[in-house]
């Protein structure tokens, strides 16, 4: 995707599960699940799947290239260092995408280059010269991100970005590599960076935020204000430590605020819930029960006022519909928090039928069970009305 190929009020979805999410720790997955999960991403609609690292080991080099070859739809990209051997192996292993991106990277903050590199900011600029034009020999499509940009000094990080753009690179994504930076600082960073490296104006500009102080989506959507048109994220959030922006979070944020924004994402909203089952199943990450939007209490109510408005009213409590991705319907979850309206709802939904009276009776019944237990199932509530209460 160039940028002027881009349409400016849609964000592009870069998925980052099958790499920086295949990064948390204790998950490997091999190709035929990654291969499962790059389908189910296409179905999802998202725009770019980053399939792996190929350099990293046989297994991630086989699995991009399989997925390269046979997933249909989104732009395919590998990550490489800016290293000649690692941007070869990516370009190995997705030559037969129909449309493949080379995304490289290296280190900008001086803490990286001076510990980890054990090397200079002159030759952060000379690996960056070389390996963007390396990379470009290859593909047209050229993703640069100076890593750890949100701990680097803003002059050097432009100076760096412009030298990416002048050698080719079509994307240009600036990560918050461990999680730091706040949004108002993240904006400021991106605007100074506007200023300083003018080429920014002609490439699409990407965020990439880590979530280890829980700022991941926010920042990320910072970044898109500020004017980024590429979004990485993760399904279910996975990624490094505490992982990256969480794709379901960023995608429902964005549709359903679109109105107030003018901004939306090509994704096919109502695949986001399978897409996180599968993610979940196949990595053995479980999703915890109020995670937003994919949850299973995302849509579910127990308070007696919550159930009450959302059986006259679904919008009393609701911002969004729970088919918009991909569940059958909101739920109703019978505790001790549970009022009349929602008890007479579940039973009718058993073929009970209960008003007045009888209903009052069932009531006290029903909380002294709730009172019990932590949920009442449809078996509590058929042994609750007995059938001397039905003939009442
Ligand atoms: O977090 C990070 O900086 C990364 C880069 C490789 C983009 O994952
Ligand atoms: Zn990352």
């Amino acid at each position: 995707m160039t940028p002027a190929e881009q349409d400016p009020n849609q964000v592009l979805i870069f998925d980052t599960t099958l790499r920086d999410g295949e990064q948390s720790p204790g998950i490997s997955l091999n190709t035929s699940e990654k291969l499962e999960i790059a389908q189910q991403l296409a179905r999802l609609g998202v725009d770019i799947v980053e399939a792996g690292f190929p350099i990293a080991s046989p297994g991630d080099f086989e699995a991009v290239e399989t997925i390269a070859r046979q997933v249909e739809g989104p732009v395919i990209a590998g990550l490489a260092r800016i290293h000649v051997g690692d941007i070869d192996a990516a370009w190995n292993a997705l030559r037969d995408a129909s449309r493949p991106r080379i995304h490289t990277f290296v280190s900008t903050s001086d803490i990286h280059i001076e510990h980890q590199m054990r090397s200079t900011r002159e030759d952060v600029i000379g690996l960056t010269r070389a390996g963007v034009a390396h990379a470009k020999q290859y593909v047209d499509d050229v993703e640069f991100s100076p890593m750890d940009a949100t701990r680097s000094d803003v002059e050097f990080t432009a100076e760096v970005v412009q030298i990416a753009i002048d050698e080719g690179a079509t994307t240009i994504n600036i990560p918050d590599t461990v999680g730091y930076t706040m949004p108002h600082e993240y904006t400021a960073f991106l605007g100074r960076l506007y200023e300083l490296a003018p080429g920014l104006r002609d490439v699409v500009l990407s965020v990439h935020c880590h979530d280890d102080l829980g700022l991941a989506v926010a920042n990320s959507f910072a970044g898109v204000l500020a004017g980024a048109r590429q979004v990485e994220c993760a399904i279910n959030g996975l990624g490094e430590r505490a992982g990256n922006a969480s794709l379901e979070e960023i995608v429902m944020l964005l549709r359903t605020r679109q109105a107030d924004i003018g901004l939306d994402t090509n994704a096919v909203s109502q695949e986001i819930a399978r897409a996180s089952r599968l993610v979940s199943r196949m990595t053995g990450y479980a999703v915890q029960p109020n995670k937003a939007i994919v949850g299973r209490n995302a849509f579910a109510h127990e308070s007696g006022i919550h159930q009450d408005g959302v059986l006259k009213n679904r919008e009393t409590f609701e911002i969004m519909d729970a088919t918009s991705i991909g569940l059958d319907s909101n739920s109703l979850v019978l505790g001790k928090h549970s009022g009349r309206h929602a008890l007479r709802d579940a039973l009718a939904q058993l073929g009970i039928v209960v008003d007045g009276a009888t209903l009052n009776t069932a009531f006290k019944r029903f909380k002294e069970i709730a009172d019990k237990k932590k949920q009442v199932t449809a078996m509590d509530l058929e042994a609750l009305v007995t059938d001397e209460l039905r003939e009442e």
